[in-house]
């Protein structure tokens, strides 16, 4: 089987790629070969370097000009992109020159608690104010509207009585780094 390319997309924390790249490690035929971020400061750098995975760190201006960087996923000869944490919305172009080919985690069970402003500890206050009794994770494909690309899986967890955005938050993260490398594994078996 011919190996199969991905680029991670994040800007924060980077847990969730640092579980991918973890979970990629000498797979048979997946391999991150890119990491795009708009942080100078995000951890994801360290662990680029550390893991020897070539890494692009853009920004707002060069992000949406054209040409777009699907020259340098093609350099890279990148199939799928996965965003984990990245913060800006990603261009037109980028989503029809990757139709279908790149996916996204959201913290809160979409359709609910997404769009603009939804990010970070926002949803997870946005969810406990709403006194919703679930929560739980969606992944999802990207298109032109944030948030509200095909779903693709959801796994749910419970609000308890007394839960804060901080605990709430945490039960999410481990939901995440539970199924999203599975789910890419999925989906680039299709
Ligand atoms: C995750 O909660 C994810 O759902 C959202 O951004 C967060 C990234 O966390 N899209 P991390 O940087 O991977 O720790």
């Amino acid at each position: 089987m011919n190996l199969k390319h991905i680029a991670i997309f994040a800007s924060g924390q980077g847990s969730n790629a640092a579980k991918i790249i973890e979970h990629f490690n000498h797979h048979a035929f997946i391999k991150i070969s890119l990491i795009v971020t708009n942080n100078p400061k995000a951890k994801i750098i360290e662990l680029a370097q550390q893991s020897g995975i070539p890494f692009h760190l853009t920004n707002k201006e060069e992000f949406f000009s054209e040409p777009s960087i699907v020259s340098l996923l093609q350099y890279h000869q990148i199939n799928f992109i996965v965003l984990a944490g990245f913060l800006l919305k990603i261009p037109a172009s980028l989503i029809q020159a990757y139709s279908n080919q790149i996916i996204n985690i959201h913290p809160a069970l979409l359709p609910k608690f997404g769009g603009k402003g939804m990010y970070g500890i926002h949803v997870h206050e946005a969810v406990i104010k709403a006194g919703e009794k679930e929560s739980g994770i969606t992944i999802h494909y990207v298109n032109e509207e944030v948030d509200k690309g095909n779903i693709i899986f959801q796994e749910k967890c419970n609000v308890e009585v007394g839960e804060t955005a901080e605990s709430l938050s945490q039960k999410v993260r481990e939901l995440e780094h539970m199924h999203y490398s599975n789910i890419i594994e999925q989906c680039m078996a299709q």
